[in-house]
């Protein structure tokens, strides 16, 4: 029987009893409106623990002026089914002020990492992601904290603020699922108009480009970018980046600089007004079905 909770200290006491029980605990936080990709990654926690608990909640400290907090979709109900099917233990689905209460005043700010990429168009976005999690690794206390590769630069910052801070907790990202034409999965997909969702394919087609130009040899940062910006540029109505950066620092490269044996290819577009990401780590990851 999933547990839907909605108290910081009734779910902080539901995940210290499962451990005091001898349970490994593990973490999927998400915003809700769940597809296919939550799902595996409660279904991959599963794999890793005897208490699986799924935080539903959307951030506001992660959303800049003008973002779309307020349409963000929300389906708790749904989404509690969902968990329920995934053999998730424990919902924790606060309001805002459980997250925030009056006169909380921290926040957990990366450096360099937070700055390329989506950084540079989303100020303070990491930031709030960040802080977030903390929150909810701090009330958790789990083994292992599982999110999607899809937000390849989120799991990169919270890798980053588990080892400064020294948080006791395995970070796991999982591998993007995508739909049967390898549109990456995204609660914003909800948004796409029929047209605007065959536009979209625009991104995993820049990857596959990039990917095939890798596979055939070229190391050229500046020479992969523009084979997936090519391609991005015949379906998206505005680009943000279309990057080529290290892997693991996210610096971004162009021009003739080698990009080594592994490299980031990250793509942030609108589609109509939906801003869609999406990303491949060239020699890494593969963009086949499983
Ligand atoms: O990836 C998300 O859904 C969110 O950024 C996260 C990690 C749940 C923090 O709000």
């Amino acid at each position: 029987m999933m547990q839907i909770l909605q108290d910081a200290r009734v779910f902080r006491e539901a995940c210290a009893a499962a451990r005091q029980g001898g349970r490994r605990v593990a973490l999927v936080p998400t915003m809700g409106a769940l597809h296919e990709g939550h799902l595996t990654l409660a279904r991959e926690a599963r794999r890793h623990a005897g208490f699986v608990a799924t935080t539903v909640f959307v951030n506001p400290t992660q959303f800049g002026p003008g973002e779309d907090l307020a349409r963000y979709p929300r389906d708790l109900e749904g989404d509690a089914e969902k968990l329920r099917g995934a053999g998730v233990d424990a919902l924790f689905a606060p309001p805002v002020e459980a997250m925030y209460p009056e006169g909380e005043q921290t926040r957990v700010r990366v450096g360099a990492l937070a700055e390329p990429l989506c950084g540079a168009f989303r100020p303070g976005h990491f930031e709030g992601v960040a802080t977030v999690v903390t929150k909810l690794l701090a009330l958790t206390g789990p083994c292992t904290a599982l999110f999607g590769r899809k937000d390849y630069q989120q799991l990169q910052v919270i890798r980053r603020v588990v080892q400064d801070l020294w948080l006791p907790v395995e970070v796991l990202g999982v591998p993007t699922v995508r739909e049967a034409d390898g549109l990456a999965m995204s609660s914003r997909n909800r948004y796409l108009t029929p047209d605007e969702r065959g536009r979209a394919l625009a991104l995993v087609r820049g990857l596959r480009a990039a990917a095939a130009l890798f596979d055939a040899g070229e190391r050229r940062a500046g020479r992969l970018r523009e084979a997936a910006l090519e391609q991005v540029q015949q379906g998206a109505s505005s680009i943000d980046y279309v990057s080529v950066a290290h892997p693991r620092q996210l610096t971004v490269l162009d021009g003739d600089t080698p990009v080594g044996e592994v490299a980031l290819v990250a793509i942030a577009a609108r589609v109509g007004t939906t801003r869609l990401i999406d990303n491949l780590v060239l020699g890494e990851d593969t963009l086949e079905a499983p």
